[in-house]
């Protein structure tokens, strides 16, 4: 469920036409929705309501400060992976006892900044980063809370790249070396174990991975209860799927109502980790036709967003449905692919897709691109990343402006040797 819709033939987010926000701020940019950012997190808290629980917002899924806030202000902590997403989460107010750590190269100055900031947990993927974190916390004369993030070796059914909870892949510690490594955990002077971790995927679309991933780590969170390890967290990572195109991904209701009784059992506090589902579908990435160009084997829609915009159908062959902003009921429709500015030809938005005839100047709405999208945006071939507006109601907010080509060049310098010699 999402809040953009067409009034009359014209697309709208909330009660904001796209047309006045592109009138407004110009193209690419990116347009979220407030209600549908707050419906999405309500509906996970409140589906989680029956147990003691924490729902941590995927910081890498979008990351600006002002849907941070919001989403503060709804309740959330934050699943962190980065120095930079941790001054990000505290500069947006997220308390830092609601936040944990993952990832598996924390470097050091990212793991005192964390010790420092008192966060909930780190996460922990290897026995190296443990002595490192313990090494880090007695220095600092404090004890760091840890939870071991465990490799289930579990199928998640999704996209190769973004699948991470088999043995082959290089996150968290496996499930055959965990009881070993929490003993290691526990006996470090430094560290206070305080949960089990894991997160096997991204983009899941049936609960039975999360429930077989759960299974083991609960025969695991018995066996490390019963050698006298205090377990009080298990935290399930993210995950839950989003409809793109027909995808029918179970609901967070679903997953609450297989997982729950679960938890409950063994009287853990829950940690979840979602980014997709909250964001994916609250924000769409706007852009605008420039030219339509036909060769002998097809047609292509060129658009002034590009790879450096949105980089999931480049990167996995996402598939993202393009809308016209301005629907025209007599137009035809055509195969097209339509494709970005930059000068490689994996920048491509949509690659042999039906759309009505696309014209210059016209509006297309890059769906369910809140999630994974500004985020892994960058500056290649020199182009300004594209603003962030965040609409509520009638009003609109541009919640990062436009990048400027000054600030392409923030930080470079030419050298005295080099900018005294003229070319
Ligand atoms: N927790 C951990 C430890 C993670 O690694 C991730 C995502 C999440 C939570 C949030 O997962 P979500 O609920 O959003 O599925 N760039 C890719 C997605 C990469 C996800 C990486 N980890 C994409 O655009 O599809």
């Amino acid at each position: 469920m999402h809040h953009f819709h067409y009034h009359g033939d014209e697309l709208y987010c909330e009660d904001v036409s796209l047309k006045h926000i592109a009138q407004t701020v110009g193209t690419p940019c990116y347009v979220y929705s407030y209600q549908t950012l707050v419906r999405h997190f309500r509906a996970v808290d409140q589906a989680f309501q029956s147990i003691p629980h924490l729902v941590a917002f995927a910081v890498k899924a979008n990351s600006n400060l002002a849907i941070l806030r919001l989403l503060a202000l709804e309740g959330s902590g934050a699943d962190i992976v980065s120095g930079g997403e941790l001054y990000r989460a505290l500069r947006a107010g997220i308390s830092p006892k609601k936040i944990v750590f993952a990832g598996v190269g924390k470097s050091r100055p990212e793991i005192e900044y964390a010790l420092k900031s008192d966060i909930l947990m780190f996460n922990v993927e290897s026995s190296s980063e443990l002595r490192q974190i313990d090494r880090l916390a007695g220095s600092l004369g404090t004890r760091a809370r840890v939870a071991l993030r465990v490799n289930p070796d579990i199928d998640p059914k999704t996209h190769p790249y973004i699948s991470t909870g088999l043995k082959k892949s290089k996150f968290g510690i496996g499930a055959d070396r965990a009881l070993d490594e929490f003993k290691l955990a526990s006996s470090l002077p430094n560290i206070e174990v305080v949960g089990v971790h894991k997160h096997i995927g991204s983009q899941l679309t049936d609960v039975s991975p999360f429930v077989e991933a759960l299974k083991k780590i609960l025969g695991l969170i018995e066996q490390l209860r019963a050698s006298g390890l205090d377990i009080q967290y298990v935290n399930i990572g993210g995950g839950l799927g989003i409809t793109y195109a027909d995808e029918k991904p179970p609901l967070p209701q679903d997953l609450a109502s297989a997982i729950a009784p679960l938890v409950r059992s063994l009287k853990c506090r829950l940690i979840l980790e979602p980014g997709r589902v909250i964001a994916g579908n609250a924000g769409i990435l706007l852009t605008q036709v420039l030219y339509t160009k036909d060769t002998e084997s097809k047609r292509f829609v060129i658009v002034d967003a590009a790879m450096n915009d949105l980089l999931r159908p480049s990167l996995y062959d996402a598939y993202h449905e393009i809308l016209h902003v301005q629907r025209r009921a007599e137009t035809q429709t055509r195969r097209v692919d339509v494709v970005g500015p930059i000068c490689e030809s994996g920048d491509f938005l949509a690659k042999d897709r039906t759309l009505p005839d696309s014209h210059p100047g016209d509006l297309l709405a890059v769906m369910s691109a809140g999630a994974y999208g500004f985020t892994m945006s960058s500056n290649y071939n020199s182009r300004p990343r594209a603003p962030e507006v965040l609409v509520r109601g009638n009003e609109m907010y541009v919640i990062r402006a436009r990048e400027q080509y000054e600030d392409l060049v923030r930080g470079e310098v030419i050298p005295e040797f080099l900018a005294k010699l003229e070319p």
